[in-house]
């Protein structure tokens, strides 16, 4: 582990690393303690993914967040102020409505503590990446398997396999990827395409692109901590266990409620006298 203090990253610092081709690294976190854990490990960005509702609130997709739920993530993240930028994602409804919902909602993350945010969605977002940009609130694009189009796609389903201008088509893809540029974004997350797709897409704009689930050639990577961590069970094709901490906090748990049931713990040095 490094010592050395890191500067807080910022929005021109991430904007220049694709230019300086230095890959960049984003985590999710939804609390103090993982965002300390993550910042300490040297992430460049902490995103507050809406994917709290799967991966904590035991929901099937991200539809059922609320802002006052990504709010109270975003604020415990902020707590540790941790020198990666926050990213507090905008869950769904909060910014599909209207312009002015999406500009107050945008604002109220960022009271919460959060640096930017993201929001999903292409060619159809383009007056609301826009607005939010406007009041200088920095936006990350998310186009691909976007998942809050859960309905729409027929589950989590990799997109641009087909051709056409469709939703979810490759040329739509493009025209998406350019129009989140236009709109001015800093960045995008391009989830679940084929790599051949998200390398054009990266080679084509000139804002820095963060893949999961679309291969090597993309400016920087973001995977979800509790699969990095092996605490979900899921074993999905683009995410990588990094550790194996649900089978060593299910050991650990194990030998405690032995340790009760057979009355050594706690033992005399554990004992107030
Ligand atoms: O909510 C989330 O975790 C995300 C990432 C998968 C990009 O949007």
């Amino acid at each position: 582990m490094s010592n050395i203090k890191r500067a807080k990253m910022t929005v021109p610092q991430l904007r220049e690393r694709k230019e300086s081709h230095s890959p960049l690294a984003m985590v999710t976190a939804y609390d103090s303690t993982f965002a300390s854990i993550v910042d300490e490990a040297g992430v460049d960005l902490i995103l507050v993914g809406d994917s709290v509702a799967t991966v904590m609130q035991g929901q099937r997709n991200t539809l059922g967040v609320s802002m006052q739920d990504m709010e109270y993530h975003v604020r415990l993240v902020a707590s540790v102020k941790p020198n990666a930028l926050i990213v507090g994602d905008m869950p769904f409804g909060s910014y599909q409505s209207s312009v002015k919902d999406a500009v107050d909602n945008a604002v109220r993350l960022v009271k919460a503590g959060a640096a930017a945010v993201k929001l999903e969605g292409g060619v159809t977002m383009f007056d609301t990446i826009a607005a939010i940009s406007r009041v200088d609130i920095p936006v990350m694009g998310h186009i691909g398997l976007t998942p809050q189009s859960y309905h729409r796609m027929g589950g989590h389903r990799v997109q641009g396999r087909t051709d056409g201008r469709e939703a979810g088509g490759r040329e739509r893809l493009l025209e998406d990827a350019h129009s989140v540029e236009q709109s001015g974004a800093f960045a995008v997350v391009i989830e679940g395409v084929p790599r051949g797709l998200a390398k054009e897409i990266t080679n084509k704009v000139s804002i820095p692109t963060i893949g999961i689930g679309a291969g090597p050639d993309c400016d920087g990577q973001v995977l979800v901590l509790h699969d990095i961590l092996g605490l979900t069970t899921n074993t999905l094709k683009f995410t990588r266990k990094y550790a194996d901490i649900r089978t060593t906090s299910v050991d650990a748990c194990k030998q405690f409620v032995e340790e009760v049931r057979n009355g050594s713990w706690p033992d005399d040095d554990h004992s107030f006298h």
